[in-house]
């Protein structure tokens, strides 16, 4: 045998050399090496562990922990040179340095009862747990920036919509805190599928479990892992903390885009509730004139990549034999991926969301007089009239306005009013104020101003 045969970690048995292709379609260094730092911790925990056992003298240890300490920083630096013929990957390309800092007797020594099996995927949970952290401190602030602006501009009324036809006047906050509860289910979902990342693999070895009695309930404290998985077999195989992120970003992105499809809306000429700040708009290469709503469009664009990694991983997991396969090396890609677009989205969102401008007097002038049409027929039910005489009765109003040409239902006129029934009084022309309307909303989680603002206190309780 000559050649990098020989160098690669598991080159002992092979003797042919690898088709170049193939080498480049089995490297995962391009992409892993973005766990570094979570390779070499994992690797300093396991080199106190094994000394624990017995398989390393206290010096050994120490040699071994300050030579990863080395790798680490040439890392950091920028300054790690990888041997594209035989670092395979991030966890044979630190063990491969290890060696040349510390000599290959002592580093040779640090893989014991290990494999990359229950190494990468030690590796994968500690990296995810710590940007899991990250964007659940992202998801806050966007939170919180919600919930002050909605207490902020409680005042603001517009029209609310169903089928995007104008339906009912709401608060502006409402619609704020429809969101905000969306994304404070996230949240929640969020804090409790992390628990389930947060378990260590480490000890599980290749597939059977480790031979030197090692500790692997000190491992898993050493590397501050709530507890260990409990069957080898299923550490090395088990991605579920995978999938349950992907689809949980699945779900979050696709509050991400509804929210952002509203905004776009709300931002156009035509209905101009919304002015997005500069810094989240482009114009056109073309059209001097325009300004878009870039941001809004990328983040309902993004929630159809992430939703599409979630699509493919379950592809990729689905039917696989037990333990490990190495179909499995095609968790990190979409798990990154998925990883980095979330955390800058809930970022974009929160800019988008503190800078923008609203024109509430635009918002009151697209209220109109027909969106009180339900109001009119409550009037009559609070005389007593059933509703689906009422709302019939009400129709009728919409639809002689129409005849008339009136612009809405308050011109008609006290008398003609009482004309299609004679049950109207005069107080009826109190129903024609968007104000009342909204007011009378009172129940929990309407849209009177005393409601939102209990939305907005129990809200900024659940952020506490
Ligand atoms: N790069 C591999 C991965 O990401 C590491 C594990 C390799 N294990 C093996 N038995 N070939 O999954």
């Amino acid at each position: 045998m000559s050649g990098p045969e020989k160098l690669k970690l598991w080159g002992g048995r092979f003797t042919g050399t690898t088709d170049p292709l193939m080498q480049m379609y089995n490297e995962s260094l391009s992409y892993d090496k973005r766990m570094y730092a979570q390779d070499i911790l994992g690797s300093q925990a396991y080199a106190r562990a094994t000394c624990k056992a017995g398989i390393l003298t206290d010096s050994e240890r120490d040699t071994i922990i300050e030579g990863l300490e080395k790798v680490k920083q040439e890392w950091a630096s920028n300054t790690f040179v990888v041997k594209p013929d035989v670092d395979e990957d991030i966890h044979t390309a630190n063990e491969r340095r290890l060696g040349e800092i510390i000599g290959t007797h002592i580093a040779g020594k640090l893989h014991t009862g290990r494999s990359r099996n229950d190494q990468v995927a030690t590796d994968m949970r500690l990296w995810l747990r710590d940007e899991l952290a990250e964007i659940e401190k992202h998801l806050v602030e966007f939170l919180r920036a919600t919930v002050a602006r909605a207490s902020e501009q409680i005042d603001a009324l517009m029209p609310g919509y169903t089928h995007v036809q104008r339906a009912q006047p709401i608060r502006w906050s409402h619609w704020l805190m429809s969101h905000a509860f969306e994304f404070l289910a996230d949240l929640e979902r969020l804090r409790e599928f992390k628990k389930r990342v947060n378990r260590s693999p480490l000890g599980c070895g290749a597939l059977a479990g480790n031979p030197f009695n090692l500790d692997r309930e000190f491992l898993a404290k050493e590397l501050g892992f709530d507890g260990v998985i409990p069957n080898s077999l299923l550490g090395v195989a088990d991605r579920d903390f995978v999938t349950e992120t992907l689809q949980w970003a699945t779900l979050m992105m696709n509050h991400v885009s509804r929210w952002s499809e509203d905004l776009i809306i709300y931002s156009t000429a035509e209905f101009g509730f919304v002015t997005l700040a500069d810094a989240y708009s482009t114009g056109s290469s073309l059209m001097p004139q325009k300004k878009n709503s870039d941001s809004l469009e990328l983040l309902r664009g993004k929630s159809g990549r992430v939703f599409g990694q979630m699509a493919g991983f379950l592809y990729t997991v689905k039917g696989l034999p037990s333990s490990y396969n190495k179909d499995l090396q095609e968790d990190k890609e979409p798990l990154f991926d998925c990883v980095t677009t979330v955390k800058n989205s809930i970022q974009i969102a929160t800019g988008v969301v503190s800078t923008l401008n609203i024109h509430p007097e635009k918002m009151k002038a697209a209220l109109t007089m027909d969106m009180l049409a339900t109001d009119l027929a409550d009037y009559l039910v609070r005389k007593g009239v059933p509703f689906r005489e009422t709302h019939h009765i009400s129709g009728s109003c919409v639809r002689e306005a129409e005849v008339r040409g009136l612009s809405g239902i308050d011109q008609l006129g006290l008398e003609t009013l009482q004309k299609i029934d004679k049950r109207f009084e005069a107080d009826v022309l109190q129903v024609f104020d968007f104000e009342r309307s909204v007011e009378l909303r009172q129940s929990t989680g309407g849209t009177c101003k005393a409601s939102v603002l209990k939305q907005i206190e129990e809200a900024t309780n659940l952020l506490q």
